[in-house]
């Protein structure tokens, strides 16, 4: 499908996708090239984390607009820590920031805002006013927004097993009842499905430690835009591509389009969810 750009009113674009296949139902983005738009424009790198904000807004509105039910950003990694002192400390000021002023708009939006990621070595201001912006949007019913804050991948992972342990230690947990479900329920992803789409912006070819459990199957797409310039044009290219893939999970295309006995043919993730269940 060829796309055109989208101006003033996107709707045609939007009705078009719907149309011609799938959305996913989750999106997750590694939203990368910060530094690098604002050093080409001779700019200090915080203009290019405060431009991306604005590519967050966007992007938000469009997966809602989309019908998209959960978008993970990854925001900020355990290994940023490790940046200059100064950089994390600007960082964390425009987070704090960004979730002040784009508050009221989610929730307007209907977005139910959440977390992931090691949230209590955030600064403690920051902290509070992601707490609060989680309690005032969880009854909305809109695009589910997940933010991944001092999150990585190894971190969640480490934290699940530490967590089994205690439950086995404690008989709660028995190591016969060890799964592929029971490791993803002790996951701080556990509420949201995997995501079907995985985008990472800046054409940097690697997961940075992202999702890595959790995007076994999801589709890949790789946007040579720095983040401050990913917007809704760019999203909709990646979701029109996305719509292109065919996701065989391990099975061959022919599977795929035969029908259960119930006659309802059944979506390549369910049927990579049923046999993933099965002992
Ligand atoms: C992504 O942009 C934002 C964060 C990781 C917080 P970068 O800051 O990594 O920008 P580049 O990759 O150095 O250009
Ligand atoms: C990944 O980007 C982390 C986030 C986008 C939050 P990085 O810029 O930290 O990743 P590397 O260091 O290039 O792998
Ligand atoms: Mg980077």
């Amino acid at each position: 499908m060829a796309l055109e750009k989208a101006t003033g009113s996107d709707r045609p674009i939007q009705d078009q996708l719907v149309k011609s296949g799938d959305i996913p139902r989750h999106i997750a983005i590694i939203m990368d090239g910060n530094g690098r738009w604002a050093q080409k424009r001779g700019l200090p790198r915080i203009a290019g984390h405060r431009e991306g904000v604005n590519s967050v807004r966007d992007i938000v509105e469009a997966c809602g607009q989309l019908g998209v039910r959960y978008l993970t950003l990854y925001a900020f990694s355990t290994e940023n820590w490790k940046r200059p002192r100064e950089e994390v400390s600007l960082l964390m000021r425009l987070l704090l920031k960004a979730l002040r002023d784009e508050k009221d708009r989610l929730h307007q939006n209907e977005v139910q805002l959440k977390a992931v990621g090691d949230i209590s070595t955030l600064p403690q201001d920051v902290q509070d006013e992601l707490l609060d912006g989680i309690e005032k949007m969880k009854n909305n019913k809109g695009l589910t927004l997940i933010l991944a804050l001092s999150y990585s991948g190894r971190w969640d992972i480490t934290n699940a097993i530490s967590r089994m342990y205690d439950d086995i230690r404690s008989g709660v947990l028995k190591k016969e009842q060890i799964t592929q479900d029971l490791i993803t329920s002790y996951l701080s992803t556990r509420d949201f499905p995997d995501p079907d789409l995985l985008v990472r912006t800046s054409g940097e070819l690697r997961i940075s430690n992202f999702l890595i459990w959790q995007i076994a199957y999801s589709e890949l797409f790789i946007s040579q835009e720095y983040w401050p310039s990913f917007r809704r044009t760019q999203l909709y290219e990646s979701i029109a591509d996305f719509q292109r893939r065919e996701r065989r999970f391990g099975m061959v295309s022919e599977q795929l389009h035969s029908s259960e006995p119930t006659g309802e043919p059944l979506r390549g993730m369910e049927r990579f969810v049923k046999s993933a269940s099965k002992p």
